[in-house]
């Protein structure tokens, strides 16, 4: 990371996914020796720990979804942590009763206070009172989930072709997902694909190959912006397929599962049915030759 550091680097944007937070204080580290300000995103890790901290600390600024099953749930929504003032008064750009508050009237920002930054980009209020009332019952679903998830990973740890995650002794995941590497050389090169078809059929729809792990260089959004705005500058910087290999290989090589907080049952089937597929590798090879 530190190589691709330029003078035009204005930010490290962090994101926390999945399963073991990345490695923040080290990141935190390059970010200060090149005064440069770092950003995370902890939307998979509300109540996540690494080095004793909790994520969203270490960053001058965090962002945490808390849409659909995220740890922590709004139905919709979510919120930013920080303690830069100067960060904070924009993001109260979306109350603008708040902006007439809080804001230091003798702040360049202040004469913005009613229209704030234009767009109200605020979470419902009913949606911020379901996350209020879920955040009492975080701490209780992330031990469940601890525990559950150390549990998978010792049995799935015995199987070949999937590599589960290292936790550094420092780090409390919160397990949205219990994400794994496909090592398909340990499998007679089957595709992940066909192994996706069998533990589905085993009843296991919920594992699936995510889409968010699709590294941004290979979104049409990044590498052909013009076509959704036409108005972008001429040289935009535009990025192609092939530039991030190990992003890439990361990417096609991912499947993941659930971790239930306080379902052992549940837990238990999807091992089995791991178990399963895995030990018939040599049957779904021959019944998806390639
Ligand atoms: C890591 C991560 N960041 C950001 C978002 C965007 O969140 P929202 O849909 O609440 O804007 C998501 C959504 O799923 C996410 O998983």
């Amino acid at each position: 990371m530190e190589a691709a550091i330029t003078p035009r680097t204005k930010a490290i944007v962090v994101t926390h996914l999945w399963r073991v937070p990345a490695q923040t204080e080290a990141l935190a580290g390059i970010a200060d020796r090149h005064g440069i300000t770092l950003v995370e995103d902890g939307s998979h890790a509300h109540g996540a720990t690494a080095g004793h901290r909790h994520i969203g600390s270490f960053g001058t600024a965090a962002a945490f979804s808390m849409n659909g099953p995220k740890p922590l749930s709004a139905g919709e929504g979510g919120f930013v942590l920080t303690d830069d003032d100067e960060i904070y008064y924009r993001v109260l750009g979306q109350y603008n009763k708040r902006c007439r508050n809080e804001i230091p009237f003798d702040h360049p920002l202040a004469r913005f206070s009613v229209t704030g930054m234009g767009l109200k980009l605020r979470i419902h209020p009913l949606a911020a009172a379901l996350a209020l009332n879920q955040l009492d019952h975080l701490d209780v679903r992330l031990t469940g989930r601890r525990r559950i998830a150390a549990r998978m990973i010792d049995a799935l740890r015995e199987l070949p072709g999937i590599s589960v995650p290292d936790i550094p002794p420092s780090c409390e995941p919160t397990w949205y997902a219990l994400a794994l590497v496909y090592q398909p050389d340990q499998l007679d090169g089957i595709p992940l694909t066909t192994l996706l078809k069998a533990l589905h059929a085993e009843g296991c729809l919920d594992v699936d190959l995510p889409g968010s792990t699709r590294p941004l260089n290979e979104h049409p959004l990044f590498d052909a912006p013009n076509e959704l705005f036409p108005l972008l500058p001429e040289g935009w910087p535009s990025y192609r397929p092939g530039q991030f290999p190990h992003a890439e290989h990361l990417h096609r090589h991912t499947l993941k599962l659930p971790v239930p907080h306080d379902n052992d049952d549940l837990a238990d089937a999807y091992l089995q049915a791991f178990a399963k597929v895995i030990s018939n590798y040599r049957d779904l090879k021959e019944a998806h030759p390639a």
